[in-house]
């Protein structure tokens, strides 16, 4: 085995978003461009030598030879054991299962989630932590220093790993160990639900659609749905993975998952829906002729989550990322468990998870997840779904309408502006930033604001402290609006601005939400003046 020590520069723009980093496709497959940051990686982890990491990807564009790559890359640098996906491939939650179970120190994950997949679109990678999640902001600032003093790779001079053959391989003395990306998670699954309830219902005729959106999470829910639980063959649509998504935008929303929304508002509709992202940690939920919000679906899962084996016993917790509703919120208090408020991202629940405080987590943009990994997990939010119908035996609408007039409803939605130009965006925040104190007591329409902060968390197992996390508006009344840039995007920005009314009158329960939020609206456009800064009067995406 030849070990070749390459010569680099920095680079710059690598600075780990959200979760983890995130570039045009083109970007990544620059010169240096994927080694100096796996380099970096490895390099702020404190080195590889002797590790063992897990790797695998969503399957999209450049998937294949970057793992190839990242391959040649931990053998070189003295990696002791690398497990790989099939070709490749491994759901988001599937890899932080196998980090799990596995012990590895840790495992990289290529996918840019719900962005577009091919040579056009977007690609990512990003480290997860032994613990199986996202590492957390200490290690990704240690991987971005990294990234800017980086001056050499390390890589062999190899051919490529046959990644289509199961079973054990190497590079040198690094093992590499091909594994069926679905059999442990399939097993995972069978452990934390009723699986003999979910065949009940499905053997009496309970239909569903799951639309993997030709991404990763096909093969998952073939394998679960369809051959182990009984669901009808078909029930799993566009269900092959494909490099570009079939030229889709595997974002399961009722914008890009049009065809599922359709399916299920039409009258022959099935009784449960359900689509997942690019890299499989997503999930939207449906009823026939019902959509249910993330943030709502946090509420009712953690309200039945008993229904399921793992969670008989009641949950420690819940914790919410801030922009979700408090929908959950109301549940916690009912069941006296505490809810946590932590900044957007999957990355600040794992101290939750880990230190026992919380059993289920959620984010209003369409991610759910328990103790089970670090990562959501969309099939698992599916399969809870699914263990509750069954042991209630009714229809989606019907829990959602029980549940609204349990604990009120929290009406909801998100507005998306789209490739903003920077500046035009970050002087829109900063303007409303230095706002904020002269806010309080203004009158907008028919609101009056309550408060104005910024976002700001004190990690209550490390004590870390996350600054600058979103600029909260709370309107008399309880209503509020929070505005945030993504850290996800990979042109320009965008900027999300999240809506919430509670609502407990009984008679106003079944509004449409742009219409129950439109003071709020009319009041979040006059606070941020919106169109004054962007040009835009209304939002590209409303989920
Ligand atoms: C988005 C979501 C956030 C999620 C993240 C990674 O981040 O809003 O909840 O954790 O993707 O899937 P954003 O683009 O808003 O920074
Ligand atoms: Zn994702």
């Amino acid at each position: 085995m030849t070990i070749l020590t390459i010569e680099t520069t920095p680079i710059e723009g690598q600075k780990p978003g959200t979760s983890g980093l995130r570039k045009k496709t083109k970007v990544f497959m620059e010169k240096n461009f994927l080694e100096n940051y796996v380099q970096s990686i490895f390099d702020g982890i404190g080195g590889v030598e002797g590790k063992s990491l897990v790797v695998g990807g969503d399957g999209r564009y450049f998937n294949d030879s970057a793992i190839q790559i990242i391959l040649r890359m931990a053998a070189a640098n003295g990696a002791a054991l690398i497990i790989v996906g099939q070709n490749g491939l491994l759901s988001t939650p599937a890899a932080s299962h196998l980090i799990r179970i596995n012990g590895t120190d840790g495992g990289l994950i290529l996918s840019a989630s719900h962005n577009p997949g091919g040579p056009d679109a977007d690609f990512g990678l990003k480290y997860n932590t032994p613990n199986g999640g996202p590492a957390a902001e200490g290690v990704t600032d240690k991987i971005f220093a990294a990234t800017t003093t980086i001056k050499e790779y390390k890589i062999t001079h190899t051919p490529d790993i046959d990644l289509s053959k199961l079973g054990n391989q190497a590079i040198g003395p690094m093992k590499i160990k091909v594994i069926d990306p679905v059999a442990d998670y399939a097993a995972l699954m069978e452990e934390l639900f009723d699986f003999p309830a979910i065949k009940t219902l499905f053997a009496s005729g309970f239909r569903i659609r799951f639309d993997a959106m030709h991404a990763i999470t096909g093969p998952y829910a073939t394998e679960i749905l369809e051959k182990t639980l009984g669901a009808a063959p078909g029930s799993v649509v566009n269900a092959v993975p494909s490099p570009t998504f079939g030229n889709g935008h595997p974002d399961p929303n009722p914008i890009w998952a049009k065809e599922l929304v359709d399916a299920m508002m039409a009258p022959d509709a099935p009784d449960f829906g359900a689509a997942s992202d690019g890299d499989g940690d997503r999930n939207m939920i449906m009823g026939r002729g019902i959509y249910v919000t993330p943030s709502d679906s946090l509420a009712l899962l953690a309200a039945h989550a008993r229904c399921a084996p793992a969670y008989e016993d009641g949950l420690l917790g819940v914790a919410r990322s801030m922009p979700t509703s408090a929908a959950v919120d109301r549940v916690a208090e009912r069941l006296g468990i505490e809810a946590f408020e932590t900044p957007t991202g999957w990355k600040f629940f794992g101290n939750l998870l880990d230190a026992g405080r919380v059993t289920i987590c959620g984010e209003e943009s369409a991610g759910t997840g328990s103790t089970h990994v670090r990562e959501k997990d969309g099939l698992w939010a599916v399969l809870l779904w699914l263990n509750i119908l069954a042991t209630t035996r009714k229809s989606v609408s019907d829990m959602m309408a029980q549940h609204w007039a349990d604990y009120g409803r929290n009406y909801y939605s998100r507005h998306d502006f789209e490739d903003i130009e920077s500046e035009k965006a970050n002087a829109l925040f900063s303007t409303l930033r230095d706002n904020l104190p002269s806010l309080k007591g203004q009158s907008f329409g028919a609101l009056t604001v309550a408060e104005a902060t910024e976002f700001a968390y004190d990690d209550p197992v490390d004590g870390s402290h996350s600054a600058a996390q979103g600029l909260i508006i709370t309107f008399n009344g309880g209503a509020r609006a929070v505005l945030r840039l993504s850290g996800t995007g990979t042109v320009g920005a965008t900027l999300r601005l999240y809506l919430e009314a509670l609502e407990t009158d009984p008679a106003l329960l079944h509004q449409d939400p742009q219409e129950a939020l439109a003071d709020v609206i009319d009041a979040a456009h006059a606070i941020a003046r919106i169109e004054e800064f962007t040009g835009r009067s209304g939002p590209d995406v409303i989920t």
